[in-house]
């Protein structure tokens, strides 16, 4: 049976749904077979993101309402044929999609797979809540941003009073050079105020920034892929290895960049 895993964070365009495509990609390459589904319904882009919006056909309301089964609305990944997509609609009345009704689709899935990973939306009401309903773990994402680690503290919260049994942090957007010269919050800083198990680091990285389709960068060796290849390892073998975003401005080599990082 699959894990089943909600990626959430209270404020929004912190990098979920990359983080969601992105994990979803370096667990199906270590073999894993693994459904993304986008609990973000009416804002969705999950399908975008994984470069497989022309192919959708069914998406998660047409299975919810009987148009279709569940298993004729998931879409092959182009990269890695273990990775499915479950996409959702971009306009659509909202209280027809219960949470009971996410589950039900969820639990007619979760025998194929060893993962579902689901895109929740930004806030902290009733469509989190429905996104969170299915899910037995979550990873609450955040920037180092005060703003962010505020909006995340409280969904924390409400995730420690709801049937989630484990949540795990990922800090994301960190720039090592601004760490370095202490202008921004430390990962150690941040891990201690929200208080829940570090699981990753994602540096800054105009890889993502500039990615059309997130397989395209899961192939590569950018930095950004280097840190959510050891995210999916340790979410999968329980080790605890954080890309540590500062190593790029240590030495000569170092000095330099973080230099020119600061001129340009
Ligand atoms: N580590 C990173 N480095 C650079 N850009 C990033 C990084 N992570 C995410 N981004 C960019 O940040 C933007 C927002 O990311 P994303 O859509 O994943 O956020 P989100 O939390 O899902 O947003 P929303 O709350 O609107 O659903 C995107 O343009 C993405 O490319
Ligand atoms: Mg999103």
């Amino acid at each position: 049976m699959a894990r089943k895993i909600v990626i959430t964070s209270g404020k929004g365009g912190v990098g979920k749904t990359t983080l969601c495509a992105s994990l979803g990609a370096k667990l199906s390459l270590g073999g894993q077979r693994v459904l993304l589904v986008d609990v973000d319904i009416g804002l969705n882009n999950l399908d975008v993101v994984m470069g497989v919006e022309n192919k959708v056909v069914f998406d998660l309301v047409d299975v919810i309402e009987g148009r279709c089964r569940p298993k004729q609305a998931l879409i092959q990944d182009i990269f890695n044929p273990t990775l499915f997509v479950m996409p959702s609609v971009h306009s659509y009345n909202h209280s027809v999609v219960t949470a009971e009704n996410v589950k039900m689709v969820l639990s007619k899935l979760e025998d194929f797979f060893d993962y579902i990973l689901l895109d929740c939306p930004a806030g902290i009401d009733a469509p989190f809540q429905r996104a969170i309903y299915s899910a037995d773990e979550a990873i609450v994402v955040v920037t180092p941003h005060i703003s962010s680690l505020r909006d995340a503290d409280k969904v924390i919260n409400l995730l420690s009073s709801s049937n989630i049994k484990k949540s795990y942090l990922v800090i994301n957007r960190v720039r090592g050079d601004l760490i370095m010269s202490k202008e921004i919050m430390s990962v150690e800083q941040i891990s201690e105020l929200l208080k829940i198990d570090l699981l990753g680091v994602i540096p800054e990285d105009d890889e993502i920034t500039t990615s059309l389709v997130i397989g395209n960068n899961m192939q590569g060796k950018s930095p950004s892929s280097y840190a959510y290849k050891l995210i999916a390892e340790n979410l999968h073998n329980g080790s605890q290895n954080i890309y540590d975003c500062t190593c790029r401005y240590r030495g000569l080599w170092g000095f330099f960049r973080k230099n020119i990082r600061r001129r340009v």
